[in-house]
């Protein structure tokens, strides 16, 4: 099956069950403090693969404009529900759709980890055409090696599979310049994870030039 759809499939089976663990997460305080202490009150946030909508109701919380995509319908029907001031729109961090020069920011925060190497670049440069120049990107994805297919370990059947996507800190700043991005920071840390204990993220502040 084409990974893509994987992805989708899997989302749309385990939605709910990740919504309950990750919806009240504050696991990532520090870097939605810090992406929004870089935009302007009141900017427009594209959220990258927003999953049922937690990053979305902090922003929109803070007086931020929020539209969020994703390409699971399931993720999406929470994400409508539960964050009502923001905006859901089911599309592909490929290909958009939307116009050029349109968010002041994009959060992007583990969906490029369900993206496959060789079109990481491709959703980079797709996201810089429809930041607006000076715009701000966050992306947090996993550390690790390589890219795998694995039992999902949020669906108890265990009958579903999820496609992960892993990176070292030197080849996610490799891409954000290959992108065109002026990078800000990038750091690695160590978070908690409701039940699967901690996990080792690298997180990206960058640029698009003005
Ligand atoms: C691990 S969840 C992350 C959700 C949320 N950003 C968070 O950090 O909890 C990954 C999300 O990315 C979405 N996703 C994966 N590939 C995508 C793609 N190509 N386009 C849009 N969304 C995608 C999935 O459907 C899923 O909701």
């Amino acid at each position: 099956m084409e990974i893509r759809k994987l992805v989708e499939e899997t989302y749309d089976i385990i939605a709910a069950e990740y919504a309950k663990r990750h919806f009240a997460e504050i696991t990532f305080n520090e870097q939605r403090e810090m992406f929004l202490k870089m935009l302007a009150p009141g900017s427009l946030i594209l959220d990258a693969g927003c999953g049922p909508g937690q990053d979305a109701v902090f922003f929109t919380e803070r007086g931020y404009r929020v539209i969020g995509i994703d390409i699971s319908e399931g993720m999406l029907g929470i994400a409508r529900e539960r964050v009502p001031k923001a905006e859901f729109r089911r599309a592909d961090i490929l290909a958009t759709g939307f116009p050029d020069k349109t968010f002041d920011g994009i959060w992007a925060l583990r969906s490029l980890i369900h993206v496959e190497k060789k079109d990481v670049l491709r959703v980079l440069n797709e996201l810089k055409r429809i930041l607006r120049p000076g715009g701000l990107l966050f992306v947090g994805v996993l550390a690790g090696k390589g890219e795998r297919i694995v039992p999902e370990p949020y669906d108890p059947t265990g009958k579903s599979k999820m496609f992960f996507n892993m990176f070292n800190k030197a080849e996610v700043e490799h891409l954000i310049k290959a992108a065109n991005f002026g990078l800000i920071r990038s750091e690695v840390k160590t978070k908690p994870v409701p039940e699967l204990g901690q996990e080792c993220y690298i997180f990206v502040l960058a640029r698009k030039s003005s």
